[in-house]
């Protein structure tokens, strides 16, 4: 059983300023939550006991935001204020929260090498903080991922969603072995971010990986790569060229990747998140229909 993970957070998310120039575009809203409580349950809903967040400078309210605020509970109580107690029923979850820091942009390879000590030989889950995994299905991606772990010990496994060809420089992207069964598909190789002329497929790295500890000594031996940073996408070709089997699960069609690291997909992640709300989705849906007349 996996029960570490890490969620690499150290991004200045220059992409989003103003918004994010004092806090950090892991604590977005996204309806009710932060985005990065959504990733922590969902690493909790597969049993993930020990969460690292690799952070950076002004990123601090995640770490305020899941420690106990005793003091907050105490004037809730106090005041009868039960429903929103509930709210903070996250606090107790039966997670260990570590933190570290990678002090300098090198990189998201060099941020998941930040992760060594606390993983040490193990088997592990990188989870982008950046990015929600929506899912309708009862088997969510990362349980499909440990699956095919399960079954295929020594080796990795990558979620991964299909992307229209003019975005394949914006991921790393997968070049298939073989046919997909069941939407997994065996890993020949994978490249960060190629031009579309290059792009091996339109199968693109989303988010979510299960990684080997040897990860680390391949970090180790990771040449900058792409925009001179150390590559996690390179870190795991050398695991491939040295001969390790890798996998890609792919997202279906219930499930979608809301990447909070730029306008657009921010926007489209706050609307659908909104309209979802119990109280006032649908009243936000009339309002829609009403100033876009419809
Ligand atoms: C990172 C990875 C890339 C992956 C993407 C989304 O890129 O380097 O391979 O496709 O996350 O999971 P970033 O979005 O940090 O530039």
């Amino acid at each position: 059983m996996i029960k570490k993970a890490v969620i690499p957070a150290a991004g200045m998310g220059t992409r989003m300023l103003p918004l994010t120039k004092a806090q950090p575009k892991e604590m977005l809203p996204l309806g009710r939550k932060p985005c990065i409580q959504y990733i922590v349950e969902e690493l909790a809903s597969v049993g993930v006991e020990q969460i690292l967040f690799i952070t950076g400078h002004k990123k601090r309210a995640i770490e305020d935001h899941f420690d106990k605020d005793n003091e907050l509970s105490r004037i809730l109580s106090l005041s009868g204020q039960q429903e929103l107690l509930e709210e903070l029923k996250f606090e107790d979850a039966s997670i260990t929260y570590f933190y570290t820091r990678q002090s300098i942009p090198a990189g998201l390879g060099h941020a998941i090498s930040c992760a060594r000590d606390f993983v040490g030989d193990e088997p592990f889950i990188i989870a982008l903080g950046d990015s929600i995994i929506f899912s309708r299905e009862n088997r969510i991606l990362l349980r499909r991922m440990l699956d095919v772990y399960e079954q295929h010990e020594n080796s990795f496994v990558i979620g991964t969603r299909n992307v229209p060809l003019e975005s394949v420089h914006r991921y790393g992207i997968i070049e298939p072995l073989g046919d997909s069964r069941d939407g997994i598909t065996q890993i020949r190789d994978l490249v960060e971010k190629p031009a579309m002329q290059n792009a091996p497929s339109t199968l693109a790295v989303a988010a979510r990986y299960i990684m080997p500890g040897r990860i680390f000594d391949a970090l180790s031996r990771t040449s900058p790569g792409r925009g001179g940073e150390i590559q996690l996408t390179d870190g795991i070709r050398l695991l491939l060229k040295e001969g390790m089997t890798g996998y890609a699960v792919n997202l279906t069609d219930r499930e979608k990747r809301y990447d909070i690291g730029n306008f657009q997909s921010y926007y489209e992640a706050f609307v659908d998140f909104a309209l979802n709300d119990e109280k006032y989705g649908y009243q936000l849906k009339q309002y829609i229909i009403k100033s876009l007349n419809l």
